[in-house]
Formats: C-alpha cells, structure tokens, sequence
C-alpha cells in the first residue's frame, strides 16, 4: 500500500520503519527539516531499540521518501496516518495547535484529489476532537463530505518509548474508531496481521479508552508507589507485597471492579481505607491518591442522588438495599446513605431487598440501619412488583438477573429506572431506561 505519515516523531519514525519493512511504500512529512534528513540518510531521528539497524534496511529497499509537502505526499498516497504531537497547553488542555493546522492543510489537498483519501488519526487526541473539530474543518476545507469524498477514523497507538519496535509488532490489540467500513477495512490490510484482537468502535470511544488506557497506568503506578511509602515506614518489603497482590488474578490483576457502576461500600473497603490513611498520618506519609478514594466514592453517590431529585420524581422504590447484591450487609451501603439522604428531601420511599429481613439484622449491621434509617420498618415494601407499581421513579441497586426479569415485566411506561447495577440485560426497557453515568 501506498502510505503516507505526518509527524516522524516516535510514533511516526517507528510507524514509518516497520510499514517500509513490511513492504508497503512509505511516505514521511514533517515540518522538521533535520528529521526528514536523517530519515533519506537512512538514519534514525528518535532513539529506540532496534531503529539503527531498521532505518538502514528500509531506505536501502527503497520503499521510503520524505517530503514537507502535504500535497504531495497524499497525492502519492492512498492513505495518511497521523502521528503529530498533541502536548500540554500551560492551562493543562491538549495543544492541537499542529493537527488543527495540519488537518486543515488535507482538506485543501483533498478538495483537488479525485479518489477518496483515508486519514488514520494516531496521535493521543481528547475525545470528541475527530468529531467535533477535525471532521467539520477537513469537510470544509475540501467541500467533501467524509464517508463519500474521503474516509477519517482515529486508530489509537499503543506502543511505548523504549520498547517501541517490539510493542508495534506484538499491541495488546488494535483498535479502530470509524463510522464508516472503508477505512476499517484498509487498517485491516495494514494491521490484521498482527497477532493480537481487531477490534473496531465509535471515534468518541476509541478516543477515550486512549485516556484511559494511559490514565490507568498512571494510576496503577502511583497506587504501586504510594503502597511502598507505606511499606517502607512499617518495615514491609514493598516489592514482595505488590508480587503478592499481582498474584491474585481473580480480584487484582482482572476485570474485577472495572465495570461502572455504584460506589462501593460494606464493612471492608472503606474500614480499611480510613485506617490506611490514619496510618500514614501518624507516620507522617502522604498518600493524596488513596486519601481521595473515599472523597471520589462519596461525590458519587452524590451523582445518583442528583439525578433522582433532578427527574422531579417523588415517589421513588429503592430495589437493593444492602451495599452489594446476594448480602443482607447494611453497613456502609451506598444505598442506605441515599434513602436517607431522600427521606431527608421529603421523597416517598419504598424499598425491596430480598435478602434483608429486619428481624434477623444483629450487631453492627443493626447499629448502622437503626442510625441511618431508624422508620425502615415502615419502608419496606411487601415485594418487587408492588415495590415498582407504587413509584415513579425507581433506584435499582440489585444486579441480578431475576430483579432484571421483574424489572422488564413490571415496569411501565413512563417510569424511570436509574440502574446503579448494570443490569444483566437492558434490553427491554429502552426508553424508561437512566444508567448512573448516561
Ligand atoms: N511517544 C509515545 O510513546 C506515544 C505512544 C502513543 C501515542 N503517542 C501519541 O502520538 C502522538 C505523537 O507522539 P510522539 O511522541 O511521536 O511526538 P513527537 O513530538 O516525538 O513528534 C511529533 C512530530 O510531529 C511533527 N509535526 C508537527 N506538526 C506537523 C505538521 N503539520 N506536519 C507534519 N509533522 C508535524 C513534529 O515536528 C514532530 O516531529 C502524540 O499525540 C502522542 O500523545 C505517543
């Protein structure tokens, strides 16, 4: 294939070397001239394993030139990855500065280009910029319309400085953002090979799992660093504690709460994470991520309990009490904390909860509902059914498939259901249907 790469950064030179060495022609563009020189020397302009010697391997083939000229290189090219840099602006915001300038420089060429040319975005780009920024400028631009005089879609990269040759070879996966099939099908002639899963989605949230991939890796960083502060004035070895806790691939190292959902609550998580943090406090060890997990858990309920009271509802049925499905375990529920918050709005509240029976509640957790929701007596309503017939709006905290069964047969129109458990199947209740965070 004829390709062309804006941008000979790391991303783009390595991008550029390893396309030539597969065999497909390659055009470079950058605005730097020195880059560009060094790429038609056969020499490398980033330092990465592993790109002497393929620089060198790939001009002597002949399979690649460069240019500064945007025109000519799409001219040339059937397709065009772009892998300009999007740094921080001083306010903290992306600079787009150069894929603006650069994406409004390929709707003027595509204005005078016969055959549809694919722009593949690469560079890490905040989510909605395709959409709502390059798209609407390269249209005008060219006076064409993408999806009929040319094709965008936004293919995150995932390669990392250090090990990039080998990361370009063996990704985690590949991802492509389109919203229409040609593109799609092009990157699979140029990425299928790779042995690794294809997957393809919305640009919006083939942007955004970019962010987040790269937020979760810092997360899981600090998390490892502020665990060894920790460690290390309680005398633990911080590295045989974090082997330990990646060895566990059924909680740890999974899937496992990476679902959105409510926030989390019961007598273990946030006991352990208040005495976390008065730990560090006497040892004076600051701990500004794990210290805030309690604040963000909390802002989250706050979230539900404004969309309840924004729906102007008052009669509201609380499916779930207990803070997870399958426990009758009051304490600390998320849920608990927001009847009494809406009780305390002078909503109607009627709640259902299987596997809570008030006169077996003992101990704390029988503390803890007498404190918050001292009337729960007169709350609880016989069962689910008369539970959703008798609200407006209903909470639904329980994420099993029964409640979801009740739900799609009970439920009528006009009722709304906040589910704060994705629910097993939500087909069926389109419509009436409020997720938490959409
Ligand atoms: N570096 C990484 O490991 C990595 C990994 C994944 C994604 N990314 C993302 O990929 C993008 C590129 O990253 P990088 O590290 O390769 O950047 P870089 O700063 O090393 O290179 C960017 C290149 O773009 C060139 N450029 C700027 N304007 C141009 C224009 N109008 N036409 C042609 N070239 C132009 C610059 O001269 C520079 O050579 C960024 O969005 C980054 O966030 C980087």
């Amino acid at each position: 294939m004829n390709i062309s790469i804006f941008g000979l950064g790391y991303v783009g030179a390595v991008s550029l070397a390893c396309l030539a060495r597969d065999g497909h022609r390659v055009v470079g563009v950058d605005v730097d001239q020195a880059k560009l020189d060094l790429i038609a020397a056969g020499k490398t302009p980033v330092v990465e394993e592993g790109m002497v010697e393929l620089m060198a391997e790939v001009a002597a083939g002949g399979r690649v030139t460069v240019t500064r000229d945007t025109r000519d290189a799409v001219m040339r090219t059937e397709l065009s990855l772009v892998s300009v840099g999007t740094p921080s602006a001083p306010n903290g915001s992306q600079d787009q500065t150069a894929i603006v300038r650069l994406a409004s420089d390929l709707g003027a060429v595509i204005r005078d280009k016969k055959a549809p040319h694919v722009i593949v975005f690469r560079s890490t780009l905040a989510p909605g910029t395709v959409d709502d920024v390059l798209r609407p400028l390269i249209e005008r631009e060219s006076g064409k319309k993408d999806g009929e005089g040319f094709h965008l879609c936004f293919q995150p990269e995932f390669l990392r400085e250090g090990s990039s040759i080998r990361d370009y070879d063996r990704p985690p996966y590949t991802i492509v953002g389109a919203s229409t099939p040609e593109p799609v099908a092009l990157l699979k002639q140029l990425f299928g090979h790779l042995p690794c899963k294809f997957h393809t989605t919305s640009v919006r949230a083939a942007e955004m799992m970019k962010y987040c991939c790269n937020n979760f890796h810092a997360l899981k960083i600090t998390f490892a660093n502020e665990t060894a502060r920790l460690c290390e004035v309680l005398g633990v070895d911080p590295f045989e504690v974090m082997d330990l806790v990646c060895q566990d691939t059924q909680l740890n190292i999974s899937p496992a709460y990476l679902k959105p959902g409510f926030a989390f609550g019961g007598s273990c998580l946030p006991k352990e994470l208040r005495a976390t943090m008065y730990l560090a406090k006497t040892r004076d060890v600051e701990l500004p991520m794990l210290g805030n997990i309690l604040n963000s858990n909390r802002l989250h309920i706050e979230h539900a309990i404004a969309k309840v009271l924004e729906s102007g509802r008052r009669k509201i049925g609380m499916v779930g009490l207990a803070f997870k499905t399958g426990t009758d375990d009051l304490r600390e529920s998320p849920l608990v904390l927001m009847a009494e918050h809406l009780l305390g709005k002078g909503l109607q509240l009627r709640i259902y909860d299987p596997e809570v029976h008030l006169s077996n509640l003992l101990g704390a957790n029988r503390r803890f509902i007498d404190r918050h929701l001292p009337h729960i007596g007169a709350l609880i309503g016989r069962d689910l059914e008369s539970v959703i017939a008798g609200s407006d709006l209903l909470v639904v905290g329980l994420g099993d498939r029964t409640t979801a069964e009740v739900l799609k047969r009970c439920v009528r129109d006009g009722q709304i259901v906040l589910d704060l458990a994705p629910m097993v199947d939500r087909s069926g209740l389109d419509g009436r249907y409020m997720g938490l965070c959409w």
